[in-house]
């Protein structure tokens, strides 16, 4: 099946029309801005403007930065607060006229590289760190996700994991890869003793750096880089688009 995934991210919202068969785009990527201040109709708007140059393809699969319970916003860590309680998946639905699936950022990357990338065919208890703007989990056990797990959000130290361990977090201390990979180590520690994993796949916009920290870490667990590096989100998004189609 051929479906439109779309990432909606801090600061651009990225798509492609995606073979759900093979995980391949079929189309090249094309990406508009996130609006600032990223409220509800803005965003909605700018979606319509990504999927219009598409030429309208439907069905839809979005991506979205927050817990999304049933197309429901619930949090709002790096978009705008005005996001908690919207139902997006009606918004983008009315604003593009297509039929469209939301979910998690990072559970969309997970089931992209569980699918077609590093986690394919691998069993027991697999955990997706994406980093980025924030830091994304994505949690497997024997390729069915628990969705919307927000271990980005553990507390280091009584600080907030994501606010010292992501991508931002080095770019905004201006932190040496070695400074940031120590604190990136202790956070990936505490989530291995809390969750136990049999793999960690690392995706995200900074995995593609991985030879530069990947070797540093000391965790038990194996660790691996994800396969789809950036495209995860579009791809996964498309796949979740799928499993609705296929279930309605
Ligand atoms: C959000 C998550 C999201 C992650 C990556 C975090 O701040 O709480 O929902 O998956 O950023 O975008």
């Amino acid at each position: 099946m051929e479906i439109l995934g779309i990432d909606i991210g801090g600061t651009g919202i990225k798509g492609a029309v995606v073979d759900t068969q093979t995980g391949a785009l079929i189309t090249e990527r094309k990406r508009v801005l996130t609006p600032n201040p990223s409220k509800p109709v803005a965003v909605a708007e700018a979606v319509t403007e990504l999927v219009r140059q598409f030429g309208k393809p439907c069905p839809v699969g979005i991506g979205f930065p927050s817990v999304v319970r049933s197309g429901v916003v619930m949090t709002a860590a790096n978009i705008h607060p005005k996001w908690i309680g919207t139902n997006a998946r009606e918004l983008f639905c009315q604003a593009t006229g297509c039929q469209v699936q939301v979910l998690n950022d990072a559970d969309a990357a997970g089931m992209a590289e569980m699918t077609f990338g590093a986690g394919q065919g691998r069993k027991g208890v697999v955990l997706i760190v994406t980093i980025g703007t924030g830091l994304g989990t994505a949690l497997f056990t024997n390729g069915h996700l628990l969705p919307n797990t927000e271990l980005g959000h553990i507390e280091i130290d009584g600080v907030d994991g994501e606010q010292r361990a992501s991508d931002a977090a080095r770019k905004r201390e201006k932190l040496s890869w070695e400074k940031w990979t120590r604190r990136f180590n202790r956070y990936l520690t505490r989530l291995e003793q809390l969750v136990w994993p049999d793999l960690i796949i690392l995706g995200g916009g900074t995995s593609k750096e991985h030879a530069r920290f990947l070797p540093l870490l000391t965790v038990k667990t194996e660790v691996i880089p994800a396969q789809f590096l950036n495209e995860a989100g579009i791809v996964g998004a498309a796949l979740a688009a799928q499993q609705m189609v296929e279930q309605s």
